[in-house]
């Protein structure tokens, strides 16, 4: 991993960030532009390509199972696809970092070819539960050896010819309706994933694009995306946008900073994904999503926002797929808000990069904000604007969007935030502390001396 030389950030109270921060390429769609790309038959090139650690360790692994994926320049790639059920055996193991992501595409992908791998990942990944995975690739005839509840490490064998299922998932989670499909896409016939709420659809999206056939259709049960398997994938050009997940950070920074004026070109906009925008219009931010346009089958926009007044707000549970990056961001939102916040559905932050739904409340409890969590929800007594004593140090717990979070929060405080190590801010946003200070902020490497 390449890492920031010194690992504590301190971020001061800053003022008046401007200018235009164009942010990096979505880490959802990086991951499936490699993985489709290596299933296709020809070559597929991509631009604007996350470079981040989390992207590297997926491209890393495809390499280890005998596709070509080459760096041309600066998120310029290249990939020779071998055809769906092409990839071979790994000969070492294989570690997917702090890659949730990575890990569960992958072993769909794995699931549907005959060979024996052993993953692995940090302590983040290997914490994290893989059963949600295991469990569907193992019904359509993959095998597992895995610690409880499926954890890495684990070695998997897949099947040649997995058998299709109609799977019915039991959480909101691209990463498990993923991981079923790229399964299926070895599978004779049609595989369905049923979810109980609709999850960004970038795989279905980038299935077609690529040629499969996929149906999805929207019943009493929920939405059914319907694959038919053993397509020929043909290589495609995919341009990748910009990250709102990521986006969500300086674009927060410029709501609170006073005097701020930002704008974010090209951010993907899919409405899967935009949660966190519809919540902070809500809350009263002065933020408009402009010149929205079609980039390579994904909707963006350049998002303009000026810092202003917010108020809390109440985030229903089905909005929470839409935003479940963003929890952490939007609670630092609501705690310079006026009033109170109160976010509903958040059970699945508890499995994230770290137990998130507790990170947020430990940290903002820390910088002096009036909080409450329960199992799945989160209570924040807004301070108002400038009114955040900060003036703490955060355990980022190897979890890149609590480190970003309360470096914004520290930006917006009476006092600075220290975050205890930012190493892991480079899994999906590489130089996020120097693009912050291009915009005028005060971030520092080393703690509050
Ligand atoms: C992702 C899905 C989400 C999200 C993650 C990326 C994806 O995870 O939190 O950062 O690219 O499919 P879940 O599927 O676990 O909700």
């Amino acid at each position: 991993m390449t890492r920031l030389t010194v690992t504590r950030l301190t971020a001061r109270p800053s003022t008046a960030l401007t200018g235009r921060v164009t942010v990096p390429g979505d880490k959802s769609i990086s991951h499936r532009a490699l993985i489709f790309g290596a299933l296709a038959v020809g070559e597929t090139r991509i631009d604007g390509l996350l470079e981040g650690e989390d992207v590297r360790a997926t491209a890393r692994v495809l390499g280890q199972l005998g596709a070509e994926v080459l760096r041309k320049a600066e998120g310029r790639w290249r990939v020779h696809g071998v055809g769906i059920g092409g990839l071979t055996e790994p000969d070492d193991l294989l570690d997917f970092g702090n890659s949730g992501t990575a890990a569960r595409l992958m072993l769909g992908v794995l699931a549907g070819h005959p060979v024996t791998a052993f993953a692995t990942g940090d302590a983040s990944l290997r914490r994290r539960p893989m059963g949600r995975i295991v469990e569907p690739l193992t019904r359509m005839g993959a095998s597992f050896v895995a610690r409880s509840e499926g954890r890495l490490p684990l070695a998997i064998t897949g099947a040649a010819v997995p058998a299709p299922q109609v799977y019915r998932l039991p959480v909101a989670s691209a990463q498990v309706k993923s991981a079923v499909l790229l399964a299926g896409l070895s599978a004779p016939g049609e595989t369905v994933a049923l979810e109980p709420e609709p999850t960004r659809d970038h795989s279905e999206r980038m299935l077609r694009a690529f040629g499969a056939e996929l149906r999805v259709e929207d019943g009493a049960e929920g939405r059914a995306v319907t694959l038919l398997g053993q397509p020929e994938l043909t290589a495609t050009d995919v341009v990748v946008p910009g990250d709102p997940s990521s986006a969500a950070f300086p674009l927060v920074a410029g709501l609170l900073c006073e005097g701020s004026d930002l704008t974010l070109p090209t951010v993907g906009v899919n409405p899967l994904r935009a949660g966190l925008f519809d919540s902070l219009i809500e809350m009263g931010a002065d933020l408009s999503l402009e010149n929205r346009r079609d980039l390579a089958g994904e909707p963006v926009a350049d998002l303009r926002v000026r810092a202003g007044a917010l108020k809390g707000i109440e985030v229903p549970p089905e909005r929470a797929p839409a935003m479940i990056d963003e929890y952490p961001i939007l609670a630092v939102a609501a705690a310079c808000a006026e009033g109170t916040s109160v976010f509903h559905g958040l059970g699945e932050l508890r499995v994230k990069e770290s137990d998130r739904l507790a990170a947020v409340a430990r940290g903002l409890a820390a910088c002096g904000v009036a909080v409450e969590e329960t199992e799945d929800s989160l209570t924040v007594q807004g301070r108002g604007a400038g009114s955040v004593r900060g003036g703490a140090e955060i355990a980022a717990d190897l979890d890149h969007r609590i480190a970003m979070a309360f470096l914004v929060l520290g930006l917006a405080a009476e006092a600075p935030v220290t975050i205890d190590d930012g190493r892991t801010i480079e899994t999906s946003f590489p130089g996020f502390p120097a693009l912050l200070r291009g915009l005028g902020a005060e971030i520092e490497e080393g703690a509050e001396g």
